[in-house]
């Protein structure tokens, strides 16, 4: 038998192959509550224009309440036959309040109606990330202002450079993931835009007002093409591509977690919470939820180029090769927000080893630059020459087994005659940070302003 949405012109109805490709029922049931939400919408419209009988737009939008409790109690039954959450929806509406239900689709078809669906949930995706984001931001805050002033060594290309501020480290994560909120949020604003009522593609001549289903959706105006709001979904490329970067930066804190909790490091130590054990080797605690996190760039980024390879060339309008968007966005949201969870309760959790974090400092001749910008300051030596004077005794050092500060006076004075005594109080890795004051550096002074001034704006 043929389809009962569509049917009228088919004889015969589709092979069970057809139905398997075709139906999206499977995953767009989670359109469910933004699908009620939005023919509730018209459905108000339609009688404020005239266009549907009061009684009959009270009983449709009553029948979608009903509907909407069922699928929300899990006592609905989906069909595959009926293709998708649109028309399940709609024929158990018809169940339930017979003929007014098939006045619902007036002046609208699926196309508008699922770019409509899609828009509202990724709209709440956002804002649902932007919380876990406040959240993540907050942990990072707490850590950082923890150890504003523990000393820690700051790398280029994994190798000691200069010590760095633990509370300086945290925060150039808070930068990164406020970025995150503000690209996340710049989307939304663009995204922000009703697609209902641009119907098939091309209007309707119904005298709706799509004005008014706007602003009950919470747009903040119609989409002011129809070709273009049914054909659009930048809105999903944006959040995918905001979840992407956002993945990226969770990853990069996840494999620092990894690195920093190992047996070589011990920067960290993971709250048991967040690590899992071997089955063979007694004696392993590993950052498993930190690998997992630094993985999810993988598929975060996989369903940014899926969705990316859908929609290139796609001619316009709608084509159903549009269907294959939700998959990569509901697994990208899904994965985030978990990544997101697991990244904020680790950080909470987290145990930053102090004294070892301090002693590493100290290694590596992490304040060669200190030396050598000491013997600008105090000799006049140009900085080039500088920087040969300090490699020679970084090498002396090194061939000695010592570090910087453990080299004697007489062991500077023989490579350069003009160091005195005074170059000791730039070696210490405390001087060093204290010394870095310049806007955004690494002074403990300077973090704490940064702690206060975003404490402030997440308020
Ligand atoms: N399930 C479809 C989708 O997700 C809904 C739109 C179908 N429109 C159509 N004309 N076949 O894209």
């Amino acid at each position: 038998t043929s389809n009962q949405m569509w049917g009228g012109r088919f004889a015969d109805g589709p092979d069970a192959i057809m139905e398997a490709i075709n139906a999206s029922i499977g995953f767009d049931q989670r359109l469910a509550a933004q699908d009620i939400r939005g023919s509730s919408a018209h459905a108000a419209m339609l009688a404020a224009t005239g266009i549907l009988r009061d009684n009959d737009a009270e009983a449709i939008r009553e029948g979608l309440l009903t509907v909407l409790s069922e699928i929300e109690g899990g006592n609905f039954t989906f069909s595959a036959a009926l293709e998708d959450i649109h028309m399940n929806v709609e024929a158990r509406l018809k169940e339930i309040v017979g003929e007014p239900a098939g006045r619902l689709h007036t002046a609208r078809s699926r196309n508008d109606q699922v770019a409509t669906d899609f828009r509202l949930w990724v709209r709440d995706q956002m804002d649902a990330i932007d919380g876990a984001l406040v959240t993540l931001l907050q942990a990072c805050l707490a850590q950082a202002s923890a150890g504003a002033d523990w000393v820690m060594p700051g790398f280029t290309h994994l190798q000691v450079a200069q010590p760095v501020t633990w509370g300086h480290h945290m925060m150039a994560y808070v930068e990164m993931f406020a970025r995150d909120r503000s690209r996340f949020a710049d989307a939304r604003a663009r995204m922000n835009e009703s697609p209902l009522g641009a119907a098939a593609l091309a209007g309707t001549s119904f005298p709706i007002d799509r004005h008014m289903t706007a602003e009950a959706l919470g747009f903040d105006r119609p989409c002011a093409n129809s070709l273009d709001a049914v054909s659009d979904r930048d809105f999903a490329l944006e959040f995918l591509s905001s979840a992407s970067i956002c993945a990226m930066h969770l990853s990069r804190l996840a494999e620092e977690l990894v690195i920093w909790s190992s047996a070589q490091f011990r920067f960290v130590t993971l709250s048991d919470r967040f690590s899992t054990g071997s089955s063979i080797m007694p004696q392993k605690k590993n950052p498993d939820a930190a690998e997992l996190i630094r993985a999810k760039i993988g598929r975060i980024l996989g369903s940014t180029i899926t969705l990316f390879t859908v929609m290139k060339g796609l001619p316009l309008t709608y084509s159903k090769d549009m269907q294959e968007d939700k998959e990569p966005v509901f697994d990208a949201a899904d994965n985030l927000m978990l990544a997101l969870a697991a990244m904020e309760g680790m950080l909470r959790d987290l145990t930053a080893n102090r004294d070892v974090l301090e002693r590493a400092a100290a290694t590596g001749f992490s304040t060669a630059t200190d030396l050598a910008d000491w013997l600008v300051r105090e000799l006049d030596l140009p900085f080039r020459e500088a920087h040969h004077v300090t490699g020679t005794l970084v090498a002396r050092a090194e061939a000695g087994g010592k570090d910087l500060p453990d080299l004697t006076l007489d062991e500077m004075t023989a490579v350069h005659s003009g160091i005195h005594q005074g170059v000791f109080d730039v070696l210490g890795v405390h001087n060093s940070v204290a010394s870095r004051t310049s806007y955004g550096g690494t002074a403990p002074a300077r973090v704490r302003e940064q702690i206060a001034r975003w404490e402030a704006a997440l308020k």
